[in-house]
């Protein structure tokens, strides 16, 4: 008896367990892989034989992680131009960002992916998989393996909520409160903001849909073998995603409407991840008794190109302070000498943002950084250069633990009034405390979240119940302009006949008193 029930349960579990999973994250950026990278590690970790095409191999033991390498580029050397002073971001619209990074990147990277030799050699093989998870990151040709190996496809996102997520899975646009991840909007309700709002929205989708995808579409039937001869459009592959995770959380983020398959993970990868600090800057943290300020402007961006100035006025304010910086720089030796600066070419982020000691973070406002600073209830400082920096910053700023302090407007005044504000009034710290208990506050962790709605997809064979019945309408029926046509129609014709009564009547009294007056005056004549 107890074999039996053993014998049930081990086939209950392998079902449940062993699913093969393709987890698609080709694109070459530490702070995506940092978010990216524990989800796959802990489906492994689960049991199911997860297959990752990716840019930066993982060192793990785990005998079913296998790891299939794209090549490594900068996006510079792929575009063939200079790597700019990504300083200078700063200074660009966000068409102007989309068209040179996005847009021609995006393309150069989905290309240089699937052409990569390890890629190549994976393609051509015969493999089963129960389920394609791919990022969400300008490279949509790779949804088409799910295609190829006739799989539900997940998507999951290194950003929160935008538009190309919520046109594709049908979910309400919003575009009175969500903004564009790329815009940035002091007063995202205001007029003018949502105008702008509108505008942007309605250029990225233009060319997003209509060029854009066509393109990648070319990208996936030049390099992925065994694709069928009729292939649906990229826009309709994603219609039919499964599952939707995504790197926000309403406790920071805005509250938002979301479909049953769209998932919050925001944080997704500090779940099980605090490791030990090295045992140098272990000490070094706990004896700072003034406190530490650690400044990270992201992987990016190189310190070393902030204009003479600006870099003058922080190496200034520095000096003046008793805290202790650490400062994230390109090489570990700096030319810079300082007594209370260390500078160093890595930092374990998330593990020196947890020490009680540190004060302040200074950023640009990356979203994994951002909430690495609110998973630790530290207040920001942040620079905004490009993307969605300037966004998360502000809502750092609205919800009181963050103060923006704009590149161009960095000077000793200015960076003084800052850190002095942030570093002396308690507000921002118990802020930061607040935002963080409330980020934490959730019935289950991210990363088992993340993990659960995937497990669960596979269970249900794709979930189809999951997704907005809105996928099947045309563009005109979902947005009901049919009805609206229609009863905008019958208005017109009820004013119509309504006033043409009125006219008639009116004029057959007219008509009558008329006839009256006229006999009234006759008699009196
Ligand atoms: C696991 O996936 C790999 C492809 O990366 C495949 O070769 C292997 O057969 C799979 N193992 C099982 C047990 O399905
Ligand atoms: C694809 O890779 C091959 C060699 O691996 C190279 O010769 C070729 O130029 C690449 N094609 C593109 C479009 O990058
Ligand atoms: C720094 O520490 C010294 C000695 O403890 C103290 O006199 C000074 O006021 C401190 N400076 C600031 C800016 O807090
Ligand atoms: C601290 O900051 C808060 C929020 O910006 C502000 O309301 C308060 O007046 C400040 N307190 C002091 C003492 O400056
Ligand atoms: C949509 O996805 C489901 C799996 O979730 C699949 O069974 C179905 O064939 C797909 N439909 C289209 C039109 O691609």
């Amino acid at each position: 008896m107890k074999i039996y029930i053993f014998g049930i349960l081990l086939v209950i579990m392998n079902y449940s367990e062993c699913a093969n999973i393709l987890y698609v994250v080709p694109f070459t950026s530490r702070s995506h892989t940092i978010m990216l990278k524990p989800i796959g590690l802990e489906l492994a970790r689960k049991g199911h034989n997860v297959t990752v095409i990716t840019g930066y191999l993982e060192k793990t033991d785990l005998p079913n992680y296998h790891q299939i390498k794209i090549d490594h580029k900068e996006i510079w050397e792929i575009l063939g131009t200079e790597r700019p002073n990504v300083f200078t971001m700063t200074e660009i619209s966000a068409e102007e960002f989309h068209d040179l990074i996005f847009w021609r990147g995006g393309l150069a990277f989905t290309e240089m992916a699937l052409n990569s030799s390890q890629v190549r050699q994976f393609l051509a093989k015969d493999n089963k998989f129960d389920l394609v998870i791919s990022e969400q990151f300008f490279q949509e040709a790779m949804y088409t393996l799910a295609l190829k190996y006739r799989a539900p496809l997940a998507l999951v996102t290194t950003f929160g909520n935008c538009m190309r997520h919520n046109i594709a899975t049908r979910n309400p646009l919003q575009l009175a409160t969500v903004i564009p991840e790329f815009l940035d909007l002091n007063e995202p309700t205001s007029f003018w903001a949502r105008l702008r709002n509108f505008y942007f929205t309605f250029y990225e989708f233009a060319w997003w849909r209509y060029w854009y995808l066509v393109e990648q579409e070319h990208l996936a039937k030049k390099y992925i073998p065994g694709l069928p001869d009729k292939m649906p459009s990229l826009y309709d592959i994603q219609k039919n995603v499964s599952l939707f995770l995504i790197n926000s959380h309403f406790s920071f983020d805005s509250a938002v409407a979301y479909l049953p398959n769209i998932v919050e993970i925001g944080g997704v990868h500090l779940s099980h991840s605090i490791e030990k600090l090295p045992q140098d800057l272990q000490t070094l943290l706990d004896k700072a008794t003034d406190g530490v300020i650690y400044v990270n402007f992201g992987s990016n961006v190189r310190s070393s190109e902030l204009p003479v100035d600006k870099m003058n006025a922080f190496l200034k304010i520095f000096s003046e302070i008793n805290q202790t910086i650490l400062w994230k720089w390109e090489d570990d030796k700096s030319e810079i000498k300082s007594k209370n600066i260390v500078f160093r070419k890595w930092f374990p982020q998330k593990e020196i943002l947890s020490h009680p000691n540190i004060k302040v973070f200074i950023s640009h406002g990356g979203l994994i950084g951002t909430q690495e600073a609110i998973f630790h209830g530290v207040p920001i400082i942040g620079v905004p250069i490009y993307a969605d920096q300037y966004n998360n910053l502000l809502q750092a700023e609205k919800l009181g633990f963050g103060k923006i302090l704009r590149f161009e407007d960095i000077n000793e005044q200015s960076l003084r009034n800052k850190l002095i504000d942030v570093l002396s009034n308690n507000s921002y710290r118990i802020k930061a405390k607040e935002v963080s208990s409330r980020f934490k506050d959730r019935p289950m962790n991210p990363l088992d979240t993340a993990v659960f709605w995937i497990e669960y997809v596979i269970r249900h064979n794709g979930a189809d119940f999951m997704k907005n019945p809105a996928i099947q309408l045309s563009w005109l029926s979902y947005n009901m302009f049919d009805v609206y046509a229609f009863v905008l129609g019958v208005t017109i014709l009820l004013l119509y006949v309504i006033i043409r009564l009125i006219l008639y009547i009116r004029q057959y009294f007219r008509i009558n008193v008329h006839k009256n007056d006229t006999v009234k005056n006759k008699k009196k004549l």
